[in-house]
């Protein structure tokens, strides 16, 4: 984990935890963060039900935006910003905002050397795959979607997959519903998590998926509307599981969109805002989005990964996520739980 500066996160986390833990008594009322938080609330739309809530969440805020301030005025990779997460805590977020069940990881650190092998081998099909690849320019991946407080990360990121590969087999882009998953695969636990790969299976069975706009998204489970499961307006035969390493990972997205999981849960990933984002993060993986390609900038190699908090967070919904780190987990663990659906 050579690329994380210990010492910059360190001093991050103690002014986080500093700033969050300062009485509220001290805040004189003349504070010009209170300004910034009346506009940040009015573009958000925040109300607060009394003004101790609103007095809570403005500390919070506070102590995130000077984080985020003191993080932008030396990290160069990539800034932060206060976006729709700037009033919630790291622990909040962590909690309402992912959805891949617990230690998901594919990989035991163990296997790390068997690993290293067969990267050895992907090196040798370098040539194969194309330098870079955006499937968005090809059509092959929908509007960025909003999960909003459900974790069901795991739902947006299968169908994003599956959207990918049924565009590129047939040319048309059919939008799908992560509803259906949510409230109608019973081996996940709808808002509270699951695995892509768990969805694949659950499509191959049940023969299908319908439409976004037949079975549209809620933001809760409900109950499952069982007339909408024989709509099936694509399926896939299938999934592969991807070796874990990048060589393997990028051969993987050279052909389709995939979807991987990784360790979104550093406050840098909460606030990230644009730029190749270098970490810090670890490789626990809590979260599910979807690759959809690849391309360097001149100084970073980095994957185009699709998210699913809504086109506000990010760049556009979207982050760069740095590739070409040391070992074959990947950054945040991405190489780890990645796998496709084959039509
Ligand atoms: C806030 O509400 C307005 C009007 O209802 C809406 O147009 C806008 O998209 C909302 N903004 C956010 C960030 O939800
Ligand atoms: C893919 O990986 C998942 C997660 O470890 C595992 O449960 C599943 O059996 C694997 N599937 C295949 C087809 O290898």
């Amino acid at each position: 984990m050579g690329f994380i500066n210990r010492s910059l996160i360190t001093c991050l986390v103690i002014l986080f935890v500093f700033a969050n833990t300062r009485p509220i008594s001290c805040e004189k009322d003349d504070d010009p963060m209170r300004e910034r938080y009346k506009n940040w609330m009015a573009k958000y739309n925040r109300t607060h039900k009394d003004d101790r809530q609103r007095e809570k969440r403005f500390q919070i805020y506070k102590a995130n935006v000077e984080l985020i301030e003191a993080f932008n005025a030396i990290n160069e990779d990539y800034k932060l910003t206060d976006n729709q997460f700037a009033d919630i805590t790291n622990t909040e977020f962590r909690e309402h905002y992912m959805g891949l069940k617990e230690s998901s990881s594919r990989v035991p650190l163990l296997d790390i050397k068997q690993n290293e092998e067969h990267s050895e081998k992907a090196r040798e099909m370098l040539e194969a795959v194309p330098q870079k690849i955006d499937w968005r320019e090809k059509g092959a991946v929908s509007e960025v979607r909003d999960q909003g407080r459900c974790g069901a990360c795991w739902a947006f990121s299968a169908v994003a997959a599956i959207e990918g590969i049924t565009q590129i087999k047939s040319g048309r882009m059919v939008t799908l519903s992560e509803q259906e998953l949510v409230d109608c695969n019973m081996i996940d636990d709808g808002c509270y998590g699951g695995f892509m790969t768990d969805a694949f299976d659950f499509i191959r069975l049940n023969g299908g998926l319908t439409t976004e706009s037949d079975y549209p998204y809620r933001g809760q489970q409900e109950e499952c509307k069982t007339s909408k499961l024989d709509h099936h307006a694509a399926t896939i035969k299938g999934y592969r599981n991807v070796t874990a390493n990048e060589q393997s990972l990028l051969n993987a997205v050279a052909s389709q969109p995939v979807s991987v999981g990784i360790d979104a849960g550093s406050m840098a990933f909460q606030f990230y805002s644009s730029g190749v984002f270098t970490g810090p993060c670890g490789v626990e993986l809590n979260h599910g989005v979807t690759i959809v390609g690849y391309d360097t900038d001149g100084k970073d190699k980095y994957w185009i990964v699709k998210n699913s908090w809504g086109a506000g967070w990010g760049e556009k919904g979207y982050v760069r996520m740095k590739r070409g780190v040391e070992g074959d987990l990947g950054l945040c663990g991405i190489t780890t739980l990645a796998s496709y659906p084959l039509v």
